[in-house]
């Protein structure tokens, strides 16, 4: 089975990309409890580096952002977690979230009908007509040497009416958007690509990204409540600055940089 869906993968990939993605670097398995919890396990063990990639058809135990629980849906949707081997530059591992966005999205949106796009919810979520179609979550492991943890969660196949009713409101996918099934494993090849394209040349590329996100920038213009573990933060989103953070600007003309968040309130 590995090897079939490794070769869905990586079907219609140029040479120089199936270069940096071998068969050895999938971990591909029908069940798992979080496939970021593998994947940590994996390179703190040594067992995988730069580029592996653990890709599960359904989670036990998926983790979303503040210790949320992941709905997966078995079998439709693309739930994987993906290695990247960090540089020293400390202020560039923020900025992952975003690029991680940003490939994603530009996947999805590649196979969307002209004109329909993606909305980018800071710091991690990629929306469809102000619905959730996609959560990332990246963590970090210093051990034995710096490695990000890229894991996402992409609604496919999913039909809304299998979704719990609360989160059936909040939610789509590109067959609810598309009106047809889409083929995970392609998918998940232009995602991979995407990866490949712009990893080694994120210092250069992050103002792309940043030109990317701009116009989908879900938050953007709007007046937003942040509750952080410090404090709470009440103003209009104006941005993404160029280490992730999120540019707030309040009622007495001050900009906050918002580093990290517990909740985001649309007011
Ligand atoms: C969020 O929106 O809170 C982030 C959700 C991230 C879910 C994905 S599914 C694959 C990977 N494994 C996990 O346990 N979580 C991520």
């Amino acid at each position: 089975m590995s090897e079939a869906v490794y070769r869905e993968i990586v079907a219609g990939w140029k040479a120089e990309h199936r270069a940096l993605f071998a068969f050895e670097q999938l971990d591909y398995r029908e069940v798992t409890g979080s496939t970021n919890d593998d994947l940590l396990a994996k390179l703190r063990g040594g067992s995988a580096d730069h580029f592996h990639l653990v890709v599960a058809d359904s989670q036990t135990k998926g983790r979303g952002r503040r210790g949320d629980h992941w709905e997966g849906g078995r079998g439709c949707n693309l739930l994987f977690s993906l290695s990247l081997e960090l540089g020293p530059n400390r202020d560039q591992w923020s900025r992952l979230p975003h690029v991680a966005a940003y490939v994603v999205g530009s996947a999805v949106e590649s196979i969307f009908p002209p004109g329909d796009r993606i909305e980018a919810k800071w710091p991690n979520d990629l929306l469809c007509n102000g619905r959730k179609m996609a959560g990332i979550l990246v963590e970090t492991t210093l051990s034995p040497k710096p490695y990000a943890v890229i894991g996402i969660g992409l609604n496919v196949n999913l039909r809304l009416d299998d979704l719990p009713s609360e989160l059936r409101q909040t939610s789509t996918s590109l067959y609810e958007v598309l009106g047809c099934e889409s083929n995970r494993w392609f998918v998940l090849g232009l995602i991979l690509q995407g990866f490949l394209e712009i990893y080694p040349n994120i210092p250069t590329s992050f103002d792309d990204v940043l030109d990317w996100i701009a116009p989908r920038d879900y938050l953007r213009g709007k007046h937003v409540r942040v509750i952080t573990a410090k404090e709470n933060v009440e103003g209009v989103a104006t941005g993404i600055g160029r280490g992730g953070e999120l540019l707030l600007h309040d009622s007495d003309e001050q900009t906050h940089r918002i580093i990290s968040s517990e909740k985001i309130e649309v007011c």
